[in-house]
């Protein structure tokens, strides 16, 4: 019993943020060859030496499989862990895929912002955006649900304006739109299942040490 120990799991946000935490989890010598071979269809990853396993999934199911236990630890934008509200605990800022949440939309809508008009709001973050007008601003409004290209909502008259990322703000300048109001910051975020926090305590504090020290803090 004494050497079994089990395996943490982990589950990563596909894209951007999956490289990017891979390249900070080889820093501190915790590597996963078979990962980085993009035409693999493979599901699961496993270091044997280390006894991790590590698995890819969209982002906003990453706290889904933390909170169940079904991953150990997670890592996702804090855009997801706002939106999907699990109970997970969130244990680390990595640093990376730093960006803003913001009302954006044409100069037009300023107006409307101001004058807490019923305006729709279109976004991938329905509960984000609904968090933002109803609970900070005391704005009734009407929230569309999108799941990508958001940017089209105010530029096909679907809404005024939108609640959505913005990291270079190419996307809004290209399409004639601005940041209208600063949501929240966001950046990568490490989560951990509260019952894997208690029973593998002293294996993921060591980790997210080790992980902190290699962090690069930048403004
Ligand atoms: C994200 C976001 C914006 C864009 C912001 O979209 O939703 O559209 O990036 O980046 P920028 O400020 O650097 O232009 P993503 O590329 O993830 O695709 P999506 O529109 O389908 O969500």
């Amino acid at each position: 019993m004494m050497n079994e120990e089990r395996y943490l799991t982990f589950a990563l946000g596909k894209g951007r943020l999956a490289n990017k935490t891979l390249d900070l989890f080889e820093q501190i010598g915790i590597t996963c060859e078979e990962m980085k071979d993009k035409d693999s269809r493979k599901l699961i990853f496993v270091n044997e030496e280390l006894k991790l396993k590590f698995f890819l999934s969209k982002g906003p199911d990453v706290p889904t499989y933390v909170e169940y236990g079904a991953a150990d630890i997670g890592v996702v934008g804090r855009d997801t862990i706002l939106e999907e509200n699990r109970n997970v605990y969130e244990v680390l800022d990595l640093g990376f895929g730093k960006c803003r949440m913001c009302v954006c939309g044409p100069a037009s809508a300023k107006e409307l912002l101001l004058h807490h008009e019923r305006i729709r709001v279109a976004s991938k973050y329905p509960n984000i955006a609904k968090d933002y007008f109803y609970n900070k601003k005391h704005q009734t409004v009407d929230i569309i649900k999108l799941n990508g290209s958001v940017e089209l909502g105010p530029l096909v008259e679907l809404s005024d304006v939108i609640v959505d990322i913005v990291e270079t703000g190419s996307t809004l300048r290209e399409n004639g739109l601005e940041v209208l109001e600063e949501v929240c910051p966001l950046s990568a975020r490490m989560i951990v299942n509260p019952v894997s926090m208690q029973m593998e305590q002293e294996r993921i504090k060591k980790l997210v040490n080790q992980i902190r020290e290699k962090i690069v803090i930048s403004a």
